[in-house]
Formats: structure tokens, sequence, C-alpha cells
């Protein structure tokens, strides 16, 4: 089947759901999905037949290139329901468009817009009963591509496996997050996959993740590889500060993803009138920040935790505490970017996309 002609999507329901089983009100983040995925496997340079099939696990050859060589990119989006019982999107072209970006970057297949975007929209409303509304309640979606081709010499797979897989949420963090600024790890380099969202970049966190949590710290800010004196990431989120009342974010680059929650801040924030700069900030600038007492807020801003406020940073191991604010902008972007993912309030961004 060519690219062109998959465009019809083949549904097999599942004879039973599993929806009863499901405490909503308790759901750790990423663990229970719903009853249906998607599925579209590329094949002798084509994408097959798309099917949206019962959640179960699969078989691969443990010679396939994912296993070796880590060719595997993902999304992270998010579905919401709003009073009317409809289902919503958030900026779904962003994610695609990402994925094709990140894709390329790994040299896997493009996938096209039908399989991306009609594939999740029938996925959504086969389980529109497990997206629920109101108190928090989201539809992560987890679109990924992985390299399915056997043989363990070292070039790009010839066959991928491209699915999506729904997975109702609520908070990504529960409590304090306090970090650690990066010394001498990094997540990304220059000319490296830091701006793809390819699976190593996360697999590559977990180890100095490990050795923050040991001394009480939940998560890193990156900063840059080459000097580790800029400040570019907040664990799998993008970082904001604010020093007296501008909000300050690192550009995108190389390093840096180019993320949609970031983005939809940063418009946000200038149409409430905040001064938002958006370039490199530096350690030096957040140490002196705090010794002067013009630093009032961190967070970080990823679709999985949103807007994530953090209690305190490390550095040269000393610990600086953050001031608890009223009004901080954390929790008036998130409300403003959450009532409007959520359709409380008018999308004037023209952001949302119903299903
Ligand atoms: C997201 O925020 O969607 C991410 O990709 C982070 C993920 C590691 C949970």
């Amino acid at each position: 089947m060519s690219t062109t002609q998959a465009n019809k999507i083949e549904i097999i329901k599942a004879p039973t759901s599993k929806i009863n089983e499901v405490d909503f009100d308790n759901l750790s983040f990423g663990s229970v999905f719903t009853d249906h995925l998607f599925e579209c496997d590329y094949i002798n340079g084509e994408w097959q037949q798309p099917v949206i099939k019962p959640y179960a696990p699969f078989l691969l050859d443990p010679s396939a290139k994912v296993f070796h060589y880590g060719q595997a990119i993902f999304e992270g989006m998010k579905a919401y329901k709003d009073d009317n019982n409809d289902i919503w999107l958030f900026r779904p072209d962003e994610n695609y468009k990402r994925f094709n970006t990140s894709a390329v970057r790994m040299a896997m297949p493009e996938v096209t817009e039908f399989i991306f975007m009609e594939g999740l929209k029938q996925l959504l409303k086969l389980d529109e009963a497990w997206v629920k509304k109101g108190n928090g309640s989201t539809m992560y979606i987890r679109p990924f591509m992985i390299a399915t081709g056997t043989g363990v010499v070292a070039n790009p797979s010839e066959d991928y496996k491209f699915m999506i897989l729904l997975s109702p949420a609520k908070a990504y963090y529960s409590g304090e997050v306090k970090v650690l600024i990066a010394e001498h790890y990094s997540r990304a380099a220059n000319g490296g996959i830091g701006a793809a969202k390819a699976a190593g970049n996360y697999a590559a966190q977990f180890y100095p993740t490990t050795l923050a949590n040991k001394e009480g710290f939940q998560q890193v800010i990156w900063t840059d590889d080459a000097t580790h004196t800029k400040l570019e990431e907040a664990g799998t989120m993008n970082v904001f500060f604010r020093i007296n009342d501008t909000l300050l974010t690192a550009p995108v680059s190389e390093r840096i993803l180019d993320g949609v929650t970031r983005k939809s801040l940063i418009d946000m924030a200038k149409k409430e009138g905040i001064p938002v700069e958006v370039r490199p900030v530096l350690v030096s600038e957040l140490v002196e920040a705090s010794k002067n007492g013009t630093l009032k807020e961190i967070f970080g801003a990823g679709t999985a935790a949103v807007v994530n406020p953090i209690a305190g940073y490390s550095y040269k191991d000393v610990y600086y505490e953050l001031p608890k604010i009223e009004n901080s902008y954390a929790s008036l972007l998130k409300e403003k970017l959450t009532n409007l993912q959520n359709k409380l309030t008018e999308d004037t961004f023209g952001w949302t996309v119903k299903v």
C-alpha cells in the first residue's frame, strides 16, 4: 500500500472494557492505558494499513534495531473533555510537526498527517468514555515510533512501527520539586539530538537524576554542555525564571526542545503584559538574583507536568530556597493555560482543535 492510499483505518474493537477497574481519582501518571491503541507499520518503504486494536503486548525480534541502537522517538500531548462532552486537542499540529522533525534527525520515516491526526482522533473517539472532565483530569497521549527492522548492523532500520497510546492522567509531580543545577552531566550537546524528542535523551537523564534523587532533589536543571554556565531545561521540562517581574527563558537551540507548553506560555505571558525575555540565562545571574532577593520564581513547563513551580535549587553545594509568593506567574499562567485547554475560557489564540 502506498503512503497516500493508507487512508482508511481498520478498527478491531476490544471484546470487553477495562474501564470499570480503573480508579480515576487515584491515577499514577502514565500507568493506566485505555482499551485500544493505534498502530501503523512501515515496511518496504511504505506505510501499511493503519489499525486501531485492543491494547496488548506485541512480539518483536530480539535483533530489532530499537533494542540495540535506540532508534525511537515520541511525543507527549493531551486531550480534554469540556462540559458539552466534546473532546479537544491542544495545538496538535505542533506535535505532528515536531514528531516528523525528530523522525528526520533519527533517520526514521516521516509519518503522514492522516496517520498521526486521523489515527489519534479516531482512537480518542473510540475510547472517549476514558476522557474524564474536570478536577485536573486529562488524557495523556503518547505517539511513538520504534525501529522494528532486524539485524545488529549499525545502520538505520528499514522497518518501523508507529503507535499511539492513551493514558488517563492527573498531576505528573506531587509535592515540592527541588532541583540540582548540573555542573558535570549534560542532557544535550550542539550537533546532537537534544532538540529531537528521542527516547535516548530521556534515558541519558536517568543516571544523573538518580544521583540527584539520592541527595534529596527531584530533578536536575540542565546546563549547556560546553561551559555549564547557561540554564537550559529542568528535568523533562523547559524552564522559566522570574527575576524582579521579568520572565526569562532560554531560546530553543540544538540543545533545547521546542516545547509546545513553553511557547504557549511565552505568548500568554506577553498577552498578560508580563515582560518576557527569551535569551540565554546564566547560572551566575540566578545565584546573584537569589542573593540580592530579586529571584522570585522558577518553574518548569511541559505537556505532562503543565507548569511546575520549583521550591529551591542547589548549586555548588549551596541550597537556595525560593520565596513563597502570592500571585505567582506560575499559578497565573497555569490557570490561564488549563482554562483555555479545558474550554473554560475563550481560546483567543485559536490553539484548541475539536476531535
Ligand atoms: C511531556 O511533558 O509530555 C514529556 O514528554 C515528558 C515525559 C517524559 C513525561
